[in-house]
Order: structure tokens, then sequence, then C-alpha cells
């Protein structure tokens, strides 16, 4: 049977602020993507999503949309954008965008008519509503502090994230095809589809009520009321039906849809899904969920087995009904070397390229996060004034309000959105050669030593084992199993490891990682053929006995 091309791609993410700037300001931009897609071909890339380029007072960095039309001046032009996508075509690169339509930015036109004119159609579009006493009810927005937010008298209107991101109200049919317009025009330009913001958040309870507070601050969280609430799939279906269907390339879509229940997976990325794949939250929050930043986890105290059972389980619930997205990083988290290597293993070659392998090689489509491919780490955050990041201010503000001491504030601003967006390192020069200005963010001091340049013709770097793990995917004995073949978890009984099979129709292959930094003893489950990847040159095989050396990782054929 065909499968869409999207099954067997290797994606990239680029967070444009952060990539590559061209023109001095200090701010990555279109054309310095343009001059750096020669890096993503050589890194065997099929498909970049580019995080929002629209027009946008940036107060969340893009994700406040004044005109979905526009390119922001700050990144280009659109006929830039044009250009990137014909200049990436040409090195065998699609181009999907962030399609960012929960909300968009209070100096978007609609909510400016929807301010100056209660009575007209705009307002509509939006969450109005008028409450005597203060908020209209006691939801927590995402960024902390009331969704509400009052515009004079009695009105209020409704952000389930910052102040400037007004919610769309999708019960509206005209704001709905006005939307699925935007989205028709920008896949006629050429894209090939979209990553999916926040799009769990769409539907909100009708009643809009009150529920018991969850926190000190009286307020509740939105599961179930205006996260993931009954009613959203007529909305997601009619999207698919209505935007996203009809190209002649399959046009590929990955929700951000933290929170899906179990049963409704099916309805996400099954036969006829409402998107191609999703990104599940789990194990990439393994470190913070339910504790905050504040508290978040080092590795030390997760044991591998959390870890391998929370990948696991997402991995067999999407086999059972259909395809998903992995991946370790995003502009959302921290890098991913602190946050799944234990202190101190930061740039352990063996240990980064462990976790490059054991994710890899997943059932689904893989995502690499700018500067993952050469083994970022964080960068260590001196004061909050180095902080750009609206929702890390906000945690910074809420922390202070409850008294917490500087070093716990510190500590949790270690686990800001901004370390993934710290400037990429393309040079071991000024300004690790990403800008020739001031670049936005500082600048990680240890770009003198991880950086593109000097990776690039190292045999040994993190770099060149990044392009085997893509080549093994595409042009190895196992291709077709480590593309589309099935999933299914072994050495279950081994607590240190991280280990699977990839069952393809054509061929098969066995995944193993050692989690341990030390030699480690197992037995094979399975006779192996051949070694297609490993992160040292000797495999130490007899039989089935295999003795793995410290963070060993191994892709053998089956
Ligand atoms: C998820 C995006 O990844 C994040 O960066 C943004 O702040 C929120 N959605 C709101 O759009």
């Amino acid at each position: 049977m065909k499968q869409p091309w999207w099954k067997s791609a290797v994606a990239y993410q680029i967070y444009p602020r952060s990539f590559k700037d061209s023109n001095g300001d200090g701010i990555g931009d279109i054309r310095g993507i343009i001059e750096k897609l020669d890096h993503l071909q050589e890194l065997g890339i099929d498909v970049v999503w580019i995080s929002p380029l629209y027009k946008s007072p940036m107060d969340d960095c893009g994700y406040d949309i004044s005109d979905y039309y526009a390119i922001d001046p700050l990144f280009g032009t659109n006929e830039d954008m044009y250009e990137l996508i014909d200049e990436a075509k040409k090195r065998g690169i699609k181009i999907i965008m962030d399609l960012v339509i929960n909300h968009c930015s209070d100096e978007h036109e609609w909510f400016q008519k929807a301010l100056a004119d209660p009575n007209c159609e705009e307002a509509e579009y939006f969450y109005f509503r008028e409450s005597k006493d203060g908020p209209p009810n006691n939801w927590r927005s995402m960024f902390g502090g009331s969704v509400w937010e009052n515009v004079g008298g009695d009105r209020y209107y409704m952000h389930l994230f910052g102040k400037k991101q007004p919610d769309l109200n999708w019960e509206n049919p005209k704001l709905r095809e006005k939307l699925y317009e935007n989205i028709r025009w920008w896949l006629d330009r050429g894209i090939a589809g979209f990553r999916v913001d926040a799009i769990v958040h769409i539907k909100k309870e009708e009643s809009l009520a009150s529920h018991p507070a969850d926190g000190d601050d009286g307020m509740c969280g939105l599961q179930g009321w205006a996260r993931n609430t009954p009613g959203i799939n007529d909305f997601l279906a009619e999207m698919r039906d209505k935007a996203f269907t009809g190209y002649d390339a399959e046009c590929m879509t990955v929700a951000e849809a933290p929170g899906v229940a179990l049963e409704d997976l099916k309805y996400y990325v099954g036969d006829n899904g409402f998107f191609s794949m999703l990104f599940d939250f789990t194990y990439s929050e393994i470190n913070f969920w339910g504790l905050g930043w504040e508290n978040a986890r080092m590795k030390e105290d997760i044991p591998t087995t959390e870890l391998r059972d929370s990948i696991f389980k997402h991995m067999e619930d999407a086999q059972k009904v259909g395809w998903t997205a992995v991946y370790l990083e995003n502009h959302d988290y921290s890098r991913s070397v602190n946050k799944y290597l234990p202190t101190g293993d930061q740039r352990d070659y063996h240990g980064v390229t462990m976790l490059a392998t054991m994710y890899m090689n997943l059932r689904g489509t893989p995502f690499i996060y700018q500067g993952q491919e050469i083994g970022t780490t964080n960068y260590n955050f001196k004061s909050i004034d180095e902080v750009n990041d609206i929702s890390t201010h906000n945690h910074w503000g809420n922390w202070t309000a409850a008294g917490l001491p500087m070093e716990q504030k510190m500590y949790g601003l270690q686990y800001s959105r901004d370390q993934n967006r710290i400037p990429m390192q393309w040079t071991a020069g000024e300004n690790a050669g990403f800008t020739d200005g001031k670049a936005w963010l500082p600048i990680n001091e240890n770009h003198v030593d991880i950086n593109v340049e000097s990776q690039k013709n190292d045999d040994n770097s993190v770099l060149a084992y990044y392009k085997k793990l893509v080549k093994a995917r595409k042009e190895s004995v196992v291709s077709e199993a480590l593309s589309l073949g099935d999933f299914e978890p072994a050495l279950l009984e081994d607590g240190e490891i991280i280990a699977y099979k990839r069952i393809g129709e054509e061929s098969k292959a066995f995944v193993i990682n050692n989690y341990l930094k030390e030699d480690h003893k197992v037995t094979l489950p399975c006779d192996v053929k051949s070694v297609v990847v490993s992160n040292y040159d000797d495999v130490a095989l007899d039989g089935r006995e295999l003795t793995l050396k410290p963070y060993q990782a191994i892709v053998f054929e089956i």
C-alpha cells in the first residue's frame, strides 16, 4: 500500500528568531534560513517546520498573530518566504508553517474592531463577557493568572495564554471560514502543511462555568472545559475536510495535542484522522509535569524505566490507531541533553548519541530541533533580565509572589523556554556566527567548542552521527523497517536499557540503548545479522551475549 510521504520523512524545526540573522539586527530571519538550507540538505532533512513568521507584535515571539497573510518585517517579506519555499524545494525540502488559530493578537484588526464596537460582527469572533463582580469564571491561564482581561466597565475577554492573545471563538461559523481560507491560501503558495498550535483548546464548555479550585490561587486548570472539551471533534473534522483535504501531495499536519484521551486518539491520527500525527507531551514534560520548573527533576531522579515506559506507552497507543511524531526538543523546553542525561554528562559524546539513537528509530516521524544535531546544551541564565520569554517572566512573578527563595527561582529559571531559543551555534567565532549585530538573547559561551563548523568535517562528531541515523532511516538494509515498521518493545526486564524492534515487511531492526555509563551485559532476545549504526567502533557480541559499553547504542539488522 502506498504510504504518505511524511511517514518516511525526517523533520527539522526552525525557531526563526534564533536560527540565522542575515541583516545584523540580532534576530534571525528568512534570508538567514535560505543561507543555511545546505546544512539541512546535508543532514538529510525532508521537511522543515518553521515557528511563526507572520506579522505580530511579538509578545509571545510570533504566537500572537496580527495578520495571518503577511510575513513580519522582522523576518523579511512575503517574497522572501516564497523564495524560501522555492529554494528549499530545489534541495528536496518541504516547508510547513505554524498554524496559530486558537488565538490571535489583540492587535489583529478583528480584535481592534471588536474593542471599538461591541455589536460588530468581529466581536463574535472572540469570547467577550460581561461580569459585575470580577472575572466571569475562575479558569487559570496557561501562562498564569486569570484567563479574563477587563477592557473597561464590566466587559472582559478570554485569553487562555497571554493577555495579548485573545482566544478566537470557534463557535462562530464565519470565523471558522476565514481561518480555513487562510490555511488554503498558504497551501496554495506551496507549503506542505502545518504544525498546529494549541489546537486542543479551541472548544470551550458552553456554560463557561467556574470549577473547583486546584490551587491556592482559587483557580482551576483547563482540562475538560477548555482543553480536549467534548464537541471539539466536530471542529477538527470540519477543518480537515474544508481546509487540509484536496491537495495533490498529501498535506502534512502535526498537532500540538497534549492530553488527548486514549479513546479519542483514533480520531486524531487514525485513518482519515484530523491530523497526520501529533506531539505527545508525556515524555517531554516528564521532568516537570505536576511539579513546575522550580521543582523539576533531574535525570538522576527519573528512573530510566519511567522514561522508557512513558515513551513506549505513546508508541503502543499510537500504533494501535495510526501515526505519530517523535521528538526530544522544541522551542518550549530546555535542552534534551540536560533533561535526559545525568548531571555532568551533557557533553558526553556517547550519552548524547545514545539519546539520539533511542528516539530517532522509534515509530513515527522524527523531528530534530535546531542545534540538537550538534548536541547543544543549556545556557546558564544568570538573571531573569537575560530572559525574554513571556511565560518565564510570568512564572518568575508568581514565584516571587509566593515568596520562593532566590536559589529556587534561579533553579526554575534554568528550565526557561528561552534555553532552546538561545541562538544557533554556527561557528566558534564572534556571536557564534549567528549575527553581525547584538543577538536578541545571550550567546552560549560554549559555542567555541560546540558549533556546526567544527563538527561538519569531523567524522566523530555528534553532527556526523545524526547524519548516520538519518541515512539509516533512508538508505540502509533496514530503512523500510526503521521508517515504516511496527514497534515492538524488547528487554523490558532490564531497567537500564531502552530496547525495541522495528518490524517491517521487507526488513527488521533491533535497537538497543544502554542508559548506564558503565559496561552492561545483556542477552539479546533474537539473533542479529549486522550492525547498521553504533556510537562505538566495536560491538562486543558473542552469540546472543552482548556487552554494551557506557551509553552504547546500536541499531542491528535482524
Ligand atoms: C504552544 C507554542 O509552542 C508556544 O510557544 C506558545 O507560547 C503557545 N502555544 C501559545 O501559542
